[in-house]
Parts: structure tokens; C-alpha cells; sequence
């Protein structure tokens, strides 16, 4: 997501905030820019700032993917001598294109005040309607800019910046993490956070904020954390921490022994280890913001009429890979809920075979890059052939979503392991969120059974942090499996796709071979296989197969097989007819994949592991196809 750097008390602030933007680049991004007060009188080389007495905002900003922070140093190289509080960003879009108008740092009216945000405003758009009635003029189409606004107001009748920007926090509803100058009070920097992460530094007479802390570690070591719903002020040399009704607390100071290359990996051995753990937050964020004051679901970016989904009777999803595993599950929960047929195809058969489509057929095209050629081209013949297309994608303005009829964000953040893993629990969830969104406005489910299951949904990050808090029991399970070399992943239902996503997991990272199928139809040949050393790992957490499925598992064991048996916590009936069990919290049966899918990616990981294998880079493979 969005990287944050802010200092005070820096002299000479362009090259300190480039650096920590190059700091974290890897967190993947689309633009960038820095604001800076400066003395005397203004300069905006992006947009409208005014003169003001003490001091004035300069902005530079720069879109255009990972060369934006590159176009910002030479934008930069004009800032005018004298530099007091500073900000810098990198923006991973969510609302809003990625051009130099939506990039951060935004501003408010009188162009004094300059604000930089990473997360999600839930009721921006409710905020935005309320600044532009009391005459605002909003010049991006970001969610953030509204805050901006909302601390003008407040300065305008004489809080300072701390008060204005304490004010505006109780107005936001979502996640945050913000950094906020004003000319009319240069040293400050005014900065706070809920549920996105904010670190803060101090060194010979600065005073330092920064999104992670591998853009602070060449500044300083006295780095300390910003809890939830807490306020910092910096100023050159000193910081003062409250919560949000003014309490004084005071930070805690972390201990930082990782040099910036393991910082960057948040401390974790590897972009896949730190991707996992970034999967509650990336289920969250993508249900962010997606329910109206009744709770009913309102798909902003989705460009697609009532009217036109109202025409649909039938659903085609194309993707590739894990995406592909995605789409699987969704096709059982769209059917159930929607009743429309669902056809999923893999995007390089689809675009080569007839299609039967109209222009009463939704075709879904989901890519986690919005790049991948197979599945571009899969719903640019979709498109051909009159269907309405509808891309979920992870990345905001990809081309494939550029040029769908409509999309639909998940809103992981940029995954840099190849063996994609948050993004595919996000498109499970967006591809749900779409499925009930249908049924919503094809009026195929009451409205009380679309909102049980979205608080269903909602619940789901807690639960996930669950499962991944268990990873030792699964390393234990894969240090008893090193020597297997053939593996069965097997399930029914909404088990079956996330059979699987087990066995390309496996493949893509430890080079096992594994096969995914449905159990029931393992009599019809592959059972054959079945023998004494063979692991079949089974899914059989609750669903409407459930029992069938303990049938299958009971048939592979009685041929040899070491079971594995991914079950809900407490099921002694699938344990009973396990050699081992990966014990996961139970939910509701269409949205289980969520949970299921994550200790078969430990699985894949710790074996990759155990033979001596790099997560992050598994041999021949790539993060984006863009080849046939
Ligand atoms: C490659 C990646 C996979 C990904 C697939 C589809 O094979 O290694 O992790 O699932 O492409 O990519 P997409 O960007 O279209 O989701």
C-alpha cells in the first residue's frame, strides 16, 4: 500500500524524503510526491497553492508507475532553500486513477495545507458532499482530500493543526495512517493512525514519521511505534504522543536490529511469509467501504447499471492460476445465491473455443495484475462477442480494467511474492461481494440473508489471523511429509477449488508433484494411484458434502495413504479418519475457502523450505504473464 515519510528540523529535506521514498519502493507503487513548508512565497509545481504570510506549501507530484519517484527528483531539483516540516508519498491507488491530481500530498483550498494518507476513508463520499455544499472546491478524486478540507474548516475558525486534525479524525470512518503540514505552522507535522501502520523517529534535532521503518533506519534507530488511535506532533527534536481525546501516552521505543533489506520484508524471511500475514488486512480493505447506511452493498467503481445486470442470465469468469482458483469458488457461491449459471474458464482455452455469449452475458475477467495476456484477451473476445465485461483486479487502472465495462477492486496491496496468496483470498472475497451484490439487485436473496453472510465475511480477517497463528502445527505435519514425493489434494464443493490452489501451491514452490481433483470422482481413475507413501491432503471443513467427503477420505486410506485433513476446530469425526490434522475456525460454509486455503499455503511453504527451495522466486515461473 501507500508509503509515508515526513521529517522536521532537516534543512535540506528533497534528498532525505527521496531517499525514504526509494526506501519503499518495494511496496510497489503508482505515483508519488513530497510537500514541504517552505519560507516566503509559494511555488506548486503540480497545483494551485496561494502565498501566505508565514511561509508557504510547495508540492511536486509525479505519476507513472515505478518511474514517478525518478520524475519527482527531477521535478524536485527546482525546490526553492529553507525547507521546515516535509511529507513524502508513494501511492498504490484505490480511489481514484493514478495520475499526478490524485496523487498525495493533497491540499486544501488555501493551498497552506498539505496532507498524506494511506488507507481507506469509508464515508468520503458522504464528506466530499458535505464540503462541496459548504462551497469546497475538491480538485482530486481521492478519498483523502476530504481531510484536507475538513482541517481547513477547522483552522479556519482558529484550532491549530494538532486540534484541526483531532477534529477531523472523529469525522473519518476506516483505516489510516496520515501525515499533515500547514504554512501557518511550518515546523509541525501533525500525524496519526488506526489499523494502518505508522512509525515514528527522532535524531539530533528532527523528529521523523514514516510508513516503515526501512525508510527511517539511515536516519536513525530510535524508532518508535504509533498505536492505534493515537495523535503524534513533531516537531525539530521532539515528539508528543496522545490518543485521540488528548491523553498523553508515551511511545513505545522498538528495538531495531534488521538492516533495510530485512525491513523491508517487514521482518520476515520472505516477501511470501509477509504476504500471508498480510492477509487479514487485505480481506478487510477490499470489504471496506463497499455498504451503504442500510447496510446494503453499493459498488462504487463498478460502472455497470441495475438495469444492465438486471439483463444477465448468464455469468462467464476467465482467469489464470490462482485466479482461476478463485473464480472456482465463486461460481458455487454466485449459483446458490444468484441462481444465473456460472461458467469458469481458463482464459487460454476460452479465447481459442467458440463461446457461446450475448449481450445478456456478464463475462468476468479476474487478474490480480490486470496484465496477464490470456485472461486480456480471453475478455477483450468476451467484449467482442457484445457480452458486458466486468474485471476484478488488483491494480487500480491495469489495462485490462481500463478496458472493461466495469471492475471491481481488491484492495491487497502490491504482492510481490510470484505464488500470489493475499490476492487470491481478496478475489475470493470480492468475487463473493459481487455474487451477493447480484443477488442484491436481481432481488434473489432477502436482503437480511445478504447481510448475515457480509457480517460473516466481515469477521473473516480475525479468523484468518487464527489460522496463520497456527503455522507451527503445520510445520510439524510437513517435517513428517519431506520424503513423500506424490500428493492428491482433494475436496467437494467449495473444497474442491481449494484442492486445487493446495496442489499449485505445491507444485509452484517446493516442486512436489501434486494433483488437485474432486473427490468424488477419484473412483474414476485416479485412485489407481493410491498407495502405501501416496499424502492425500483433504478438505473437509464443513460444507454440504461434508459427510461424502469423509467417504472418499476413508476409501484412500484404506489403500495406504497418509491422510492430511485441513477440518474445523473440534470436528473428532474428521480427525478420526485422519493420520494428521491442519485444524482451522469454522464459517460459513460458501466462504470457507477464505480460511481453508491458508495452512495449504504453509504447507507448500514450510516444504519448500524443508527441500531447500526459495519461496519468493520459484524456478520458471513469473508474477506476470504477459506472454502466451
Ligand atoms: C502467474 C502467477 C500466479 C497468478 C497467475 C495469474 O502464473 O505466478 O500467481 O495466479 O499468473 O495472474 P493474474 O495477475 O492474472 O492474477
Amino acid at each position: 500500500m501507500c508509503g509515508i515519510i515526513g521529517v522536521t528540523g532537516e534543512a535540506d529535506a528533497v534528498p532525505l524524503l527521496l531517499g525514504a521514498l526509494h526506501q519503499l519502493e518495494y511496496r510497489g507503487y503508482d505515483s508519488a510526491g513530497i510537500a514541504m513548508v517552505v519560507d516566503g512565497e509559494s511555488a506548486d509545481a503540480g497545483a494551485g497553492a496561494g502565498p501566505g504570510p508565514a511561509g508557504a506549501i510547495w508540492r511536486v507530484r509525479a505519476a507513472g508507475g515505478t518511474d514517478s519517484v525518478a520524475k519527482l527528483a527531477e521535478l524536485a531539483a527546482d525546490a526553492p532553500q529553507g525547507h521546515h516540516a516535509a511529507i513524502g508519498h508513494t501511492r498504490w491507488a484505490t480511489h481514484g486513477s493514478p495520475t499526478a491530481e490524485n496523487a498525495h500530498p493533497h491540499t486544501d483550498c488555501t493551498g497552506r495545507l498539505a496532507i498524506i494518507h494511506n488507507g481507506i476513508i469509508e464515508n468520503h463520499a458522504e464528506l466530499r458532499a458535505e464540503l462541496e455544499a459548504a462551497g469546497h472546491t475538491l480538485t482530486s478524486a481521492t478519498d483523502t482530500e476530504v481531510m484536507a478540507h475538513l482541517i481547513e474548516q477547522d483552522m479556519a475558525g482558529g484550532a491549530s493543526l494538532p486540534e484541526a486534525t483531532r477534529s477531523m479524525l472523529r469525522r473519518v470512518r476506516g483505516a489510516f495512517s496520515i501525515a499533515a503540514i500547514s504554512a501557518d505552522e511550518p515546523d509541525t507535522i501533525v500525524a496519526a493512525r488506526r489499523s494502518t501502520p505508522l512509525v515514528l523517529g527522532l535524531h539530533d534535532g528532527m523528529a521523523l514519521l514514516a510508513s516503515d521503518i526501512p525508510a527511517l533506519i539511515g536516519h536513525t534507530r530510535r524508532v518508535f511505534a504509533l498505536a492505534d488511535d493515537e495523535l503524534a506532533v513533531l516537531r525539530p527534536g521532539s515528539l508528543e504522543v496522545t490518543t485521540l481525546d488528548g491523553v498523553a501516552v508515551e511511545p513505545e521505543q522498538l528495538t531495531i536490529t534488521w538492516d533495510v533489506e530485512a525491513a523491508q520484508k517487514g521482518g520476515f524471511a520472505d516477501f511470501m511469509s509477509k504476504e500471508m500475514h498480510e492477509q487479514p488486512d487485505a480481506v478487510a480493505d477490499t470489504l471496506l467501504d463497499r455498504r451503504g447506511r442500510g447496510g446494503e452493498l453499493i459498488l462504487d467503481e463498478m460502472r455497470l447499471s441495475a438495469d444492465d445486470l438486471r439483463a444477465i442470465d448468464k455469468v462467464f469468469i476467465v482467469a489464470c492460476g490462482s485466479s482461476y482458483h478463485a473464480a472456482l469458488v465463486a461460481k458455487y457461491a454466485i449459483e446458490h445465491w444468484v441462481k444465473v449459471p456460472v461458467e469458469v474458464d481458463i482464459a487460454s482455452e476460452f479465447r481459442y473455443r467458440d463461446p457461446v455469449l450475448n449481450g445478456r452475458t456478464l463475462c468476468v475477467g479476474v487478474s490480480q495484475s490486470g496484465e496477464t495476456l490470456d485472461t486480456s484477451e480471453a475478455v477483450r473476445e468476451a467484449a467482442r462477442l457484445g457480452a458486458k465485461v466486468l474485471v476484478v483486479s488488483n491494480v487500480v487502472d491495469s489495462s485490462m480494467a481500463r478496458a472493461a465495462d466495469g471492475v471491481l477492486y481488491t484492495r491487497a496491496g502490491p504482492e510481490i511474492g510470484v505464488a500470489s496468496t493475499k490476492c487470491h483470498l481478496a478475489q475470493i472475497v470480492a468475487l463473493e461481494v459481487l455474487g451477493l451484490y447480484l443477488a442484491q439487485i436481481l432481488g434473489t436473496q432477502p436482503a437480511s440473508k445478504i447481510n448475515e453472510i457480509l457480517n460473516a465475511m466481515e469477521v473473516l480477517p480475525g479468523l484468518i489471523t487464527e489460522a496463520l497463528a497456527r503455522a507451527g502445527d503445520v510445520d510439524d505435519v510437513a517435517s513428517k511429509l519431506t520424503d513423500a514425493r506424490d500428493f492428491f489434494f482433494l475436496g467437494r464443493h467449495v473444497g474442491y477449488p481449494v484442492a486445487l490452489e493446495g496442489a499449485l501451491k505445491l507444485k509452484e514452490l517446493a516442486y512436489l508433484r501434486a494433483e488437485g481433483y474432486p473427490a468424488g470422482e477419484l473412483k474414476h481413475g485416479p485412485i489407481a494411484l493410491i498407495e502405501p507413501g501416496t499424502v492425500v491432503v483433504g478438505i473437509a471443513t464443513r460444507n454440504p458434502l461434508w459427510e461424502k467427503m469423509l467417504s472418499n477420505v476413508a476409501e484412500v486410506r484404506s489403500r495406504g495413504a497418509t491422510v492430511v485433513l485441513v477440518a474445523d476446530d473440534g470436528d473428532e469425526e474428521s480427525a478420526a479418519v485422519a493420520d494428521h490434522v491442519l485444524w482451522v475456525p469454522p464459517t460459513y460454509p460458501l466462504i470457507a475457502p477464505v480460511i481453508g486455503v491458508v495452512p495449504l499455503q504453509q504447507l507448500a511453504y514450510r516444504l519448500a523450505r524443508l527441500h531447500g527451495h526459495d519461496p519468493d522466486r520459484p524456478r520458471n515461473l513469473a508474477k506476470t504473464v504477459t506472454v502466451e
